[in-house]
């Protein structure tokens, strides 16, 4: 068997042994198999997947922001260390802030377009120049400001190649963005991404406990719970193989 056989293998026992069937969403499969095929779920007498999986780690009723970093989100210490290294160049807490959670669709949501889907999970709940923020960062990004000593990252020329050209719509929202009055803080969230963090060091979610509590308003019914315009966004990353 090839690795990807043995994946697909390791996850169907695992789905077999689970007492509900677990259709997949379009999007996580798209490109692997032909969306338009239809799913064809299996007339096993099982019922479907309503709620949490219990393939992932319980989480609790009413869900802080901690919890998703702890027990939905991808690996964090890209996030963390940058919002370490925010406040080691004596930024403020709003910068502070959207550096520590910059890329939480990366870790926990969708990549492509990461910075627009983590300005919204977030929207409801910081200042509305920390979602601005976020949101631009995914333009900016992709542009240097020689004043702060922001260069074009080595890195995407490795990833996207030398002669990489964005999107139409990112040179817009970066040519919105450099006019507007938070674009310095937007700015900040590019000169604090760490693009190649260190991986032995560890910034523990504790030292920044203080500005979360200053910084993110925490909805008392829990994230996903509460009436706000992104609570469905929070509880798909809580509950992600939910049928419908
Ligand atoms: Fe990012
Ligand atoms: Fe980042």
């Amino acid at each position: 068997m090839t690795t990807l056989e043995k994946a697909e293998a390791a996850e169907h026992a695992l789905s077999e042994e689970l007492d509900r069937i677990v259709l997949k969403s379009v999007i996580y499969t798209s490109g692997e198999r032909d969306p338009r095929q239809p799913l064809i779920r299996p007339d096993n007498g099982k019922l479907v997947m309503m709620g949490p999986d219990p393939r992932l780690p319980k989480m609790p009723d009413r869900p802080t922001l901690t919890d998703f970093f702890r027990l939905r989100f991808g690996p964090t210490q890209h996030m963390m260390q940058s919002a370490r290294l925010a406040q080691k160049h004596g930024a403020g807490e709003k910068v502070v802030m959207a550096c520590l959670v910059h890329d939480i669709a990366i870790a926990g949501f969708i990549r492509g377009d990461h910075g627009y889907w983590a300005a919204q999970l977030v929207e409801p709940y910081v200042d509305e120049e920390v979602s601005w923020a976020i949101r631009y960062h995914q333009a900016l990004r992709f542009f240097a400001d020689e004043s702060v000593g922001y260069a074009y990252p080595a890195m995407y020329v490795k990833l996207f190649g030398a002669d990489y050209k964005v999107d139409p719509y990112i040179e817009r929202d970066y040519r919105y963005a450099r006019d507007h009055k938070w674009y310095m803080t937007s700015r900040m969230i590019c000169v604090n991404d760490l693009y190649s963090f260190d991986a032995t060091l560890r910034v523990e979610l504790e030292e920044f406990t203080d500005v979360i509590g200053r910084n993110f308003r925490q909805p008392k019914e829990g994230l996903g719970f509460d009436a706000s315009p992104s609570a469905h966004m929070w509880r798909t990353m809580n509950w992600p193989s939910k049928y419908l």
